[in-house]
């Protein structure tokens, strides 16, 4: 499993993509509002620090809107995904992005046929919100395995991302249940480093080298 970071934030991305470990990065309306800057020169500065996939999301709602929006996204770098909510027009512009061979990511997904449609549509990524499912007393982790198995059994090729991920265990839990990619907060990514044994280990083996005469 890869790992994508699930921010707008330049500097986060940048003391991220400085860990070697990050193959792309995710954002979404909310995110970018967040960081009061224009989005189109935010995603050159992303693209310029970062080599992998980054998603930019449309926000019109009909196919005729999310295609040209799509189209002065994908123009910014060449490694900008398009990023496409879930719905019929939706489908519509994933089928015409993917004839003009541009890349996919179908966002806001709840349930397995939502993800195998936009894997017929050509999507490149799905992208299923566990931590949004984990809210409204569903389990987010069936979800990923249940796609996981279905792409599996189809020999479908599109990429699962799995999103909205909340803490460690959604991540290790996502890489066992067969995420392509788990799409990440800064925070959490900096929990995955962390272990109290670890700490300590470096604490005591520094009295211990300090003690030398
Ligand atoms: C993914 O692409 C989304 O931007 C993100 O994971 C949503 O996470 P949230 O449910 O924490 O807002």
């Amino acid at each position: 499993m890869k790992f994508f970071i699930d921010t707008a934030n330049i500097d986060e991305i940048k003391e991220a993509n400085a860990l070697g470990v990050l193959a792309g990065v995710t954002t979404n309306p909310s995110l970018v509002a967040k960081e009061g800057v224009s989005f189109h020169d935010r995603l050159r500065e992303i693209t310029a620090e970062v080599s992998g996939s980054v998603s930019a999301e449309v926000i019109s709602e009909d196919a005729a809107g999310m295609i040209a929006e799509g189209k002065e996204l994908a123009a910014i770098a060449p490694n900008i995904t398009v990023k496409v909510p879930m719905t019929l027009e939706g489908l519509k512009a994933v089928k015409a992005f993917s004839d003009l061979n541009i890349k996919t990511n179908v966002t806001l997904i709840f349930n397995a046929n939502q993800a195998l449609l936009a894997a017929r549509a050509g999507a490149t990524y799905v992208s299923p919100f566990l931590g949004r499912l984990d809210d409204i007393g569903q389990n987010g982790m069936d979800l990923v395995a249940t796609i996981a198995e279905i792409f599996d059994r189809h020999d479908i090729k599109t990429e699962i991302i799995a999103a909205s991920i909340r803490h460690p265990m959604h991540v290790t839990e996502a890489a066992l249940n067969g995420a392509h990619i788990a799409t990440v907060p800064f925070k959490v990514l900096a929990q995955l480093v962390k272990h109290p044994l670890t700490d300590q280990g470096i604490e005591k083996f520094l009295a211990d080298w300090n003690k030398q005469k």
